[in-house]
């Protein structure tokens, strides 16, 4: 590219950006399968090992399929580096274990997945870290809720599975205000639709299982912000505590972001239809979608969102002592859909989150964040909207 030209689109990042080659010239991105890295003598290899030399040394630490999706990834967020790990819940564990210490304070949206609240409830504290989940949506409750030793805030948003907005620009300054590190999962928009880094957040979580895989094959996730933190206080906890991304996995990853924004625009526009149907359906109470002009923060959302993502999730009309039997019932109608805890697929998926993702909250935790035993999620894939349509059609009238 000439030196006036425009920085080119995510799109042109998505297939190009990172891209190492090897002697060899290959055009498309080489998996490098190997746990480590030949040094030309021992003297070279003492300066990899202390730092005084660029070059890889063991796939613990780094690997070049791997730090090609890292530099994509960045890429893509909008963001200065990146630090793969070998799943979402192994990202957030690394960002805990090398930014966090005893006696210090977590402010947490009280909507944010099931697996993250047992990690910060259940086993950081343990260590003596301590996690207050406040409502996503509600700034005020962040500011009230903080204490002298908040050193992280996070988030997730749109949340998971309700669609909770948490306004970006306020969380940001929430964070700034307290001189904690704020971090966003962005797992539901993905950087084709949110960059959340835009608005002045420290820090983008990713779980790469959902929508950068993009086909249900591999776990991976990833952080991404600014170079000094990533590479300063992130790796070298990744490295010596090893939840780091194997190189094939990373390689199916990277390959994935090439698709990103074409498969999620495209699930996105059926969610969409899908959301607007499901909202007529007698048997429908409550239909919870970003992209509908009916959810209540709607307009957030599209202030801070190119695309509202895949995920819809509706409340079934039933009472209270039937609902979990009913919503069960509906799942098992269900011939094209796939019964499966995942999301993210080019599959469609359907999921009772109260008996899965979310069983392990407490009954209290689940009623506050709005995990009723109706709610039924369905992740929206690739296939046929009419098809979609009908098969949930069957299922609802069960
Ligand atoms: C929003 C969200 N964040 C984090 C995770 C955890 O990611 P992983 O399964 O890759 O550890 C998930 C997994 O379902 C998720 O849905």
């Amino acid at each position: 590219m000439s030196g006036g030209d425009p920085p080119p689109s995510a799109q042109t990042q998505a297939v190009r950006a990172g891209t190492l080659r090897s002697q060899f010239h290959e055009h498309s991105e080489a998996l490098f399968l190997t746990s480590s890295f030949l040094f030309d003598d021992a003297e070279q290899a003492a300066r990899r090992f202390a730092g005084q030399e660029e070059g890889y040394v063991y796939s613990r630490f780094s690997n070049p399929t791997v730090r090609m999706f890292e530099q994509r990834l960045a890429a893509l967020e909008g963001g200065e580096d990146c630090l793969a790990t070998a799943s979402g819940m192994s990202a957030i564990l690394t960002l805990c274990l090398a930014h966090l210490t005893a006696g210090d304070h977590i402010l947490c949206g009280s909507n944010v997945f099931g697996a993250t609240v047992q990690l910060f409830s259940n086993v950081l504290g343990r260590f003596g870290i301590e996690t207050t989940y406040v409502s996503g949506s509600d700034p005020a409750a962040w500011r009230s809720a903080a204490r002298p030793r908040t050193r992280l805030l996070f988030c997730e948003t749109p949340s998971n599975p309700l669609m909770e907005v948490t306004d970006l620009r306020s969380f940001a300054a929430i964070g700034r205000e307290l001189g904690g590190l704020t971090v966003v999962d962005n797992c539901f928009c993905t950087p084709a639709q949110q960059q959340p880094l835009q608005y002045g957040v420290d820090l983008v979580m990713h779980t790469g299982t959902k929508y950068l895989d993009g086909q249900g094959r591999v776990l991976g996730g990833a952080l991404v912000g600014r170079a000094a933190f990533v590479r300063e206080t992130l790796l070298p906890v990744l490295r010596t505590t090893g939840p780091s991304l194997s190189p094939f996995n990373a390689w199916v990853l990277l390959k994935g972001l090439e698709t990103l924004s074409l498969r999620i625009d495209a699930q996105s526009r059926s969610a969409l239809q899908l959301a607007r149907w499901l909202q007529s359906h007698p048997a429908v109470a409550r239909v919870q979608y970003t992209g509908l002009e009916s959810h209540p923060q709607h307009v957030l959302a599209r202030s801070q969102q190119s695309g509202f993502g895949a995920v819809v999730a509706f409340e079934l009309k039933v009472a209270e002592g039937e609902a979990r039997q009913r919503a069960w019932r509906v799942i098992n109608a269900v011939r094209l859909l796939s019964i499966t805890a995942n999301l993210g697929d080019t599959r469609s998926t359907i999921t009772h989150p109260a008996s899965t993702t979310h069983s392990r909250l407490t009954a209290e935790m689940r009623q506050k964040a709005g995990i009723t035993e109706s709610l039924i999620r369905i992740a929206v894939g690739l296939e046929d909207t009419e098809d979609l349509r009908r098969d949930l059609a069957r299922a609802l009238g069960a």
